[in-house]
């Protein structure tokens, strides 16, 4: 059955909870699914699922900033989840896609990223969709 790419609804949002507790292996906050539904039907923030055969696989989450970080317009990839099962079959890659293509439509250049420094997996997986260091260092402050 084809891939089906589309944007998030309100519908989703049962089976993208479950598939951020497969992944996490712990129940999902609330503030989280509060952050999730606040990607919904937004101008600035996207999401998008994948689904096959009616069966949501996965899904991603990005953001457009307006002269943040000192850059004019600059797309944000902020999340992105694939149902353990369905790891590795290029769910996560289609995903990806859609999401640049939807910031592209708007005019976004640079897309830009964020992954620990020790996570090797998601380090192999960007790399594999073209993602180079940025010329950003990240800051923090404790508080
Ligand atoms: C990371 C993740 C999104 C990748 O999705 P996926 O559907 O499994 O990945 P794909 O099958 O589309 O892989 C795309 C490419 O990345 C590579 N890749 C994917 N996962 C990888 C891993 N764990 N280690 C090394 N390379 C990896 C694949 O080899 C593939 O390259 P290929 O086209 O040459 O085969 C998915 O594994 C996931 O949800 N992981 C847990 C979620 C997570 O930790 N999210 C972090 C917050 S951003």
């Amino acid at each position: 059955m084809p891939l089906n790419l589309r944007p998030m609804t309100q519908d989703d949002l049962g089976e993208v909870q479950r598939i951020q507790a497969r992944i996490t292996r712990q129940p999902v906050p609330q503030p989280w699914m509060d952050m999730l539904a606040e990607h919904i039907d937004k101008i600035y923030r996207l999401a998008f699922v994948a689904e096959e055969g009616g069966a949501v696989l996965g899904f991603i989450l990005g953001e457009i900033k307006i002269g943040g970080f000192g850059t004019e317009l600059s797309g944000w990839l902020e999340l992105v989840g694939v149902e353990p099962d369905n790891m590795g079959s290029g769910v996560g890659a289609s995903l990806v896609e859609a999401l640049f293509g939807a910031l592209r439509e708007r005019g976004v250049q640079e897309i830009y990223t964020a992954v620990r420094w020790d996570s090797g997996d998601m380090l192999a997986f960007f790399k594999k969709l073209g993602f180079d260091q940025s010329a950003f260092i990240n800051l923090r402050l404790k508080t």
